[in-house]
């Protein structure tokens, strides 16, 4: 048997009131896992809770930008046997438009909050041996360079490079790696400003001529965290059905 299954696990998966986490935390519960889920709307992450697998699993609120808040997780935490760093924001935003605070805003979210987290983590002692991190970067900061994705690639890129880092820092312990999916049907990629007839064309652009589904990277999470996993440390996992071919 392959042991793909999560029994006996316990994940916290950030961002999961929405889109890639909530499909994260979904697939983590129907593998077996007890899962800690955590975002900043309330409605939508009680949606995400009513949906897993068990009863075992736990919800809470929490802004990851925030010291205060970010501490009252840590409190509520018990030992982690995964992680699954979903939490992010995007805003296209061409160079004349960078202004530090925007820059500032991204980086908060998508890099910092989540080296805060992780060494919030380590310092209380709340990963268990053989513990795996896998944090969603994304072909932004890897490859794919597009128009306005200045500030969000660069926050991507630094995720990646960090992650780099803290698979040789944590191993053998705990084993760190990266997802970096191409553009998945969530509600991070609802844009008003293409017309219908762009859409269709990025997504004919696209060797498996569609974009990927929530639950697509979830899949790959879920092996990433399993014990099928267990030699796999420090790698960037592209699933974005071709794109960068
Ligand atoms: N969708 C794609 O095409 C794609 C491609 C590559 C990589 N990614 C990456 O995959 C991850 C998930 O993206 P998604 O498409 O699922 O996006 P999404 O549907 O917009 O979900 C983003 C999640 O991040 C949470 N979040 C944002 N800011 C937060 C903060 N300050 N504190 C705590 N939670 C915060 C949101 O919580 P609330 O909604 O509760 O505020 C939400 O749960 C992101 O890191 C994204 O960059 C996405």
């Amino acid at each position: 048997m392959i042991p793909l299954g999560l029994e006996g696990k316990t994940i916290l998966v950030t961002g999961a009131s929405s889109g890639i986490g909530a499909a994260c935390a979904l697939e983590c519960s129907r593998s077996g896992a007890n899962v800690v889920i955590t975002g900043r709307n309330g409605e939508r992450l009680q949606q995400t809770m009513d949906a897993l697998d068990g009863n075992r699993n736990k919800q809470v609120l929490c802004d990851l930008t925030l010291e205060d808040e970010l501490n009252l997780l840590i409190d509520q935490l018990p030992k982690l046997d995964g992680i699954v760093l979903c939490a992010g924001i995007n805003q296209t935003l061409p160079l004349a438009f960078l202004s530090r605070k925007k820059v500032d805003k991204i980086f908060n979210t998508n890099f910092f909050s989540q080296v805060e987290l992780l060494r919030l983590l380590i310092k209380n002692k709340l990963l268990n041996e053989g513990a795996s991190i896998v944090a969603m970067s994304s072909i932004g900061g890897t490859a794919s360079f597009t128009l306005g994705a200045a500030a969000y690639g660069a926050s991507k890129a630094a995720l990646l490079s960090w992650m780099k880092s803290a698979a040789r820092e944590l191993a053998p312990k705990v084993r760190v790696n990266c997802i970096a999916p191409g553009q998945v049907n969530t509600p991070m990629n609802v844009s008003s400003n293409i017309t219908e007839e762009q859409y269709q064309a990025y997504q004919d652009s696209i060797p498996m001529k569609r974009f990927g589904e929530p639950e697509e990277i979830a899949y790959l999470a879920v092996f990433l965290l399993s014990d099928a996993a267990k030699w796999i440390a420090g790698s960037v996992m592209t699933i974005d059905g071709g794109t960068t071919l």
